[in-house]
């Protein structure tokens, strides 16, 4: 396969993360490929953790790093095999593994488990995540088993403790280098573009797949990878469901559609959410409760800067939804009590937005222990508030039942404040409905 990044920032962060390390060992795994249905496969998307350290993109590998060795960066991976290649693409091999991608040294992925005990020898604490691929954790802990003896004899460190291997690495992607940015500009750049055909094109009887091969479609005319996840496209009630994509109905006159979709581009994706209405107008009620989420949104967005908490950008988002759905009658009593009683939550079921990089939920903490982190220049993060009234529910003014709105964009952490990577996307009413044809 042809290499897809700088194998420079790379090895860069090869260096940092051995840094980190300190006497600790680290084993990160490339899965084979993941089978659709029956025989048929999809294409191969490596594990982002892999990925940031290694720029590896062939499948079923692992990635050893051994700090204070003399080897400190060892690949098992795919050997060449003419026949193989033939059917399912160009690998990199054993020769590659060394050659284009620094490893100290690299072996067929076959030779793992004869090899493990030895390059593990001498590190008390292995970074894994066990469970993911079993006959691995096999091979794995029956390796150590058969250090456990020369180890007594030598008084020597064998990993009998097990950390999560996405813990370090984790770290490092929550903050965004500047070339990390510049694929992030690049896929909210196509992601926006898409949104707005999107809208263009959202007329009655239109099918949400046909909004979806629109959007999809975009990302890959423009050197995207697909979308980042699968895109959602939800007609009416279906803009309740919060992760729907069955994308199957038809969108009827007077109805919202959500659209939630971000572009991957080279192995970064956007996550964007709009809702729009069909036939280009929103009716009052839509108007309402999109004005609530819309200055839920931008009251969130406000307070995504430095050194403020995490949270801080939920609290917000839930202070002013709350203060709307009491003003509009859904909820009934005061703004404090149905914070406290957590009565919003009815209508506003889910956290406020997430990291965002290789992963569309990426990777990183947002707890220390008990206490939400601080913000801090380079993070990248999504802020999404909604509000969404099932199509049944009694207790609302009959006028909101059915309208779900979620309003997402992608938001760069700055020492000047908040950046909006995907603020080239319709989003005001009056934009929105210009977009739309309206
Ligand atoms: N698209 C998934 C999310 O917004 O979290
Ligand atoms: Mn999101
Ligand atoms: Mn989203």
């Amino acid at each position: 396969m042809l290499q897809h990044t700088d194998s420079a920032l790379h090895a860069d962060r090869r260096i940092r993360y051995l840094e980190a390390l300190g006497t600790d060992a680290a084993m990160l795994v490339a899965p084979g490929h993941h089978h659709r249905n029956a025989d048929s496969e999809y294409r191969y998307r490596q594990a982002s953790d892999l990925f940031y350290l290694t720029g590896w993109e062939d499948p079923e590998a692992v990635a050893l790093f051994r700090p204070g060795a003399e080897q400190p960066f060892v690949m098992f991976v795919q050997p060449r095999d003419k026949e193989r290649e033939v059917w399912t693409g160009r690998r990199e091999g054993v020769a590659g593994a060394m050659e284009r991608y620094g490893a100290d040294a690299a072996y067929p992925i076959a030779e793992l488990p004869g090899r493990l005990g030895a390059l593990l020898f001498g590190y008390g604490t292995l970074h894994y995540r066990p469970g993911d691929d079993p006959p691995l954790d096999r091979a794995l802990f029956a390796a150590v088993r058969s250090m456990a003896k020369p180890a007594a004899r030598n008084g020597g460190e064998i990993p009998w403790t097990f950390v999560d291997a996405g813990r370090l690495v984790g770290e490092m992607r929550v903050r965004k280098e500047p070339a990390e940015l510049a694929l992030l500009r690049e896929a909210a750049r196509i992601s926006c573009e898409a949104h707005t055909l999107a809208m263009g094109s959202g007329r009655a009887g239109v099918h949400e797949y046909e909004v979806e091969a629109i959007v999809d479609g975009w990302f890959r005319r423009n050197g995207g990878n697909g979308p980042g996840y699968t895109t959602i496209v939800g007609g009416g009630a279906n803009a309740c469901i919060l992760h729907y994509i069955t994308n199957r109905e038809a969108l009827r006159e007077g109805d919202l559609c959500l659209v939630d979709a971000g572009c991957e581009y080279r192995y970064y994706t956007a996550d964007i959410t709009r809702t729009w209405p069909v036939g280009g107008c929103f009716s009052g009620p839509q108007k309402a409760l999109y004005e609530v989420v819309l200055e839920a949104q931008l009251q969130a967005i406000d307070a995504a800067r430095v050194g403020r908490n995490y949270k801080d950008m939920h609290d917000a988002a839930v202070r002013r939804l709350t203060e709307g759905l009491v003003h509009l009658g859904l909820l009934q009593g005061s703004v404090d009590e149905n914070i406290h009683q957590e009565h919003f939550k009815r209508y506003y079921m889910h956290g406020t937005g997430h990291w965002l990089g290789l992963d569309v939920h990426d990777a990183g903490l947002y707890w220390g222990g008990f206490v939400s982190r601080k913000l801090e220049a380079g993070m990248v993060l999504t802020v999404e508030p909604g509000l969404y009234v099932p199509a049944d529910d009694e207790k609302a003014p009959e006028a909101f039942r059915g309208i779900g709105i979620r309003i997402e964009d992608d938001i760069h952490v700055t020492v000047d404040g908040p950046e909006n990577l995907t603020a080239a996307c319709p989003k005001s009413i009056a934009a929105v409905e210009a977009a739309c044809g309206g």
